[in-house]
């Protein structure tokens, strides 16, 4: 038997059920299903949260495709931030600023496509007063991307010129914003020319549509002036015209490979193969002489340093930001078709699921 407590369902063990999107294995995402399940017994130092949005990351895309190298082994529940309202504390949580009922934002590594959740209380922030659940849902992951890639790895200092690809996208906006925050000089690419107005609309001038005249648009549009600094997660031919363009001294950021996008359901294996065999290599003897070098990264592996998390995650929200721009919302039981908008690779800011 089941009773519905207010907005929640408690089974007949006294624990809270609750709707997750659950694969029973990475290689398709139409494997995706929504169940409904218990959540245990609240760990000593997690808080319980019910979820009112998820924010999805193109990483869950390539999680459920299997082709993302932390993604988990057997059954997963996709997800790497949401936000919502604290139902209940852990015996040992005292985090200031955390309390029962508190909106909040979090960060966690798979789990997030649920309507209730038990984080650790180190993973969560609260949401800045102003902002939407929405908002708040769209933060986190994308900012601390961008934040990493530009300041840890990128050395981004005022006046620096950075490229930053994809800059419609979730990363790509947050990029261009700590850019701008941080008097860098952006210089964004995308993949259309909706996308280029709309960054326009936004105040950034200097925007380029990558087609085939890419290397053309990018030396017309440094006119001589260095480039310091390229944020990649595309790959390929791209990222190669990219390195090319750096001056001395510059860096090139890899956090992504986004020329890999599955098909509806699979990894596109042959055209995969084709350009995993054609992708840009670069001779570490080579970058001595050119004075240029590589960085890259995933987010995902900075959990197990939990003091370099914490103290990315304190970084970020203290900053004065923009609330994130949120381009499309779905309802939570339409977690399919939100993903597969994403995965078309035609939205603008970040896709949040509503719950
Ligand atoms: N390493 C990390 O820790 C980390 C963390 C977060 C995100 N990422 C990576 O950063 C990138 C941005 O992530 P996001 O979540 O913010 O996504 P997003 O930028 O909102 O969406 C992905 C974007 O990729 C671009 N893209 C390029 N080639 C594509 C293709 N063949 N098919 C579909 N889209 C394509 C599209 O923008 P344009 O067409 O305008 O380029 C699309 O909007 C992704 O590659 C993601 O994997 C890495």
């Amino acid at each position: 038997m089941r009773v519905r407590t207010g907005a929640h369902s408690i089974d007949d063990n006294g624990s809270m059920q609750r709707r997750a999107w659950k694969t029973e294995k990475a290689g398709r995402i139409d494997r995706l299903r929504l169940v409904e399940e218990s959540l245990g017994p609240l760990t000593d130092d997690s808080v319980r949260v019910r979820v009112r949005a998820v924010g999805l990351n193109f990483a869950d895309i390539f999680a459920l495709v299997g082709l993302y190298s932390a993604t988990p082994k057997g059954p997963f529940v996709p997800g790497l931030e949401f936000s919502g309202e604290v139902l209940e504390l852990g015996v040992s949580v005292d985090r200031p600023g955390i309390a029962v009922g508190d909106r909040v934002m979090g960060c966690i590594r798979f789990g997030g496509y649920a309507d209730h959740l038990e984080v650790p209380a180190t993973q969560v922030r609260r949401i800045p007063d102003g902002w939407s659940f929405e908002q708040g849902a769209a933060y986190l992951a994308q900012t601390l991307t961008a934040w990493y890639a530009l300041s840890t790895l990128g050395d981004v200092a005022p006046g620096r010129r950075v490229l930053v690809h994809s800059a419609a996208g979730g990363v790509g906006l947050q990029a261009m914003a700590l850019c701008r925050a941080l008097g860098a000089l952006p210089i964004g690419t995308v993949s259309g020319e909706h996308k280029k107005r709309f960054l326009e609309a936004r105040g950034y001038d200097e925007v380029i549509v990558r087609d085939a005249r890419f290397r053309a648009r990018l030396e017309q549009l440094l006119a001589g002036r260095p480039l310091h600094l390229v944020l990649d997660a595309v790959g390929g031919t791209v990222q190669r015209r990219s390195f090319e363009a750096l001056a001395p001294t510059g860096r090139m950021v890899v956090f992504g490979a986004a020329e890999y996008t599955p098909g509806k359901n699979r990894p596109r294996y042959l055209s995969s193969l084709w350009k995993y065999l054609r992708r840009p290599r670069y001779d570490p003897l080579w970058m001595i002489s050119d004075n240029r070098s590589i960085l890259a990264f995933n987010l995902i592996w900075l959990w197990e340093d939990q003091p370099l998390f914490d103290r990315l995650m304190d970084e970020i929200t203290e900053f004065d930001l923009e609330p994130p721009h949120v381009g499309k919302t779905f309802p939570f039981a339409e977690a399919p078709a939100a993903l597969q908008y994403l995965r078309g690779g035609t939205s603008i800011g970040k896709v949040v699921l509503t719950c």
